[in-house]
């Protein structure tokens, strides 16, 4: 079975903290880097009536086609682009803008990407293991499968999905290869997980496969470093008093996101005991959340992918 358009149903996260945080009014220009089926830009473009503009970068085509169609009603006022966000600032600048007032990271795979069997998100189905955002990427999970060796699949395993039987898991996957060959498909993959994992650690966190899958579609999407560089990048095209949301799923994005906002609200960082400063940093950030925001029960009864949610918000300073 292959989701169509007419099927893309992503309910759009923490909406209004995202609307509250993001503060959208008429007439101001917003990027949604990660447009989706366009949950979050729809209720973004209605608060930016009359002479405003969304701008929606998407690296999937499928959810661009889906977008568009959503949001045609916009017009003029709606844009979207196929990208990776870590070309924001040429994006804005190919639009001749000097910066923008709001930014908008909703991380990671919609509901419609993980429930589409042929883009191989799952691991609840036995599907061809994909994992590719962008279609037009050169390797997917089943290539780094059959390619990497134990110690890097391993690596991956450790680094992307903390998974504590990464070296294990990787032996086991190794070992397959040589007797059966390539592994391809989901059902395969669970299998190899469960047999790795010893029965009473298999109890714990969840589903046993979460983990291994987690990393693979963060290392087949280069999905921390595009993060790294979006985020850098996109508060670098805020104007002043423009404000910039993130919502993160796990642990690894949500760290990468306070590391970068508390570097970018932090002044200068010459040693202590200097009596001028001379590495003249000044803050450029004001962070409006000290901690993350999380769902609500109401939503997360409505909604179990806002469960691992966690919200994110800053202000650029002049
Ligand atoms: C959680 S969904 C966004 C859903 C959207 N907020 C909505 O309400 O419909 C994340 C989207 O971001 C896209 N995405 C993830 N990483 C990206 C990247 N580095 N560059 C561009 N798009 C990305 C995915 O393809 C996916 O469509």
């Amino acid at each position: 079975m292959v989701l169509e358009h007419k099927d893309y149903r992503h309910i759009p996260v923490m909406l209004d903290d995202v609307l509250r945080c993001l503060e959208p009014v008429p007439g101001k220009v917003v990027v949604d880097a990660t447009l989706g089926g366009g949950g979050h830009a729809g209720a973004i473009l209605e608060k930016l009536q009359p002479g405003g503009k969304l701008i929606g970068i998407d690296q999937d085509d499928d959810a661009l086609e889906a977008a568009r169609i959503r949001l045609s009603s916009f017009g003029s006022s709606f844009k979207a682009v196929k990208a990776n966000f870590r070309q924001i600032s040429e994006l804005i600048k190919g639009f001749g803008m000097s910066g923008i007032d709001g930014l908008l990271f909703d991380l990671g795979v919609s509901s419609f990407q993980l429930e589409s069997p042929d883009r191989g998100f799952s691991y609840r189905d036995d599907v061809l293991l994909d994992m590719r955002m962008d279609k037009d990427l050169s390797q997917t999970a089943a290539d780094l499968l059959r390619d990497l060796s134990a110690r890097q699949l391993a690596e991956i395993f450790r680094e992307y999905g903390e998974e504590k039987w990464a070296g294990r898991i990787a032996s086991f996957i190794v070992k397959y290869r040589s007797r059966h060959g390539p592994v391809l498909r989901s059902g395969q993959l669970v299998e190899i997980i469960r047999d790795a994992i010893p029965a009473a650690a298999r109890r714990r966190g969840g589903h046993p496969a979460k983990r291994v899958f987690q990393a693979l579609r963060i290392a087949v999407n280069n999905e921390l470093d595009s993060l790294k560089s979006g985020l850098d990048q996109g508060v670098g095209a805020l104007l002043p008093g423009g404000r910039i949301v993130v919502i993160a799923y796990h642990s690894l994005e949500d760290g990468i996101v306070k590391e970068r906002f508390v570097e970018g609200a932090r002044g200068c960082v010459c040693p202590p005991g200097i009596p001028v400063c001379v590495c003249h940093k000044l803050p450029v950030l004001k962070i409006l959340t000290r901690k993350p925001l999380y769902a609500g029960q109401r939503e997360l009864a409505e909604n179990p992918r806002a469960r691992s949610a966690r919200l994110r918000a800053a202000e650029k300073l002049a």
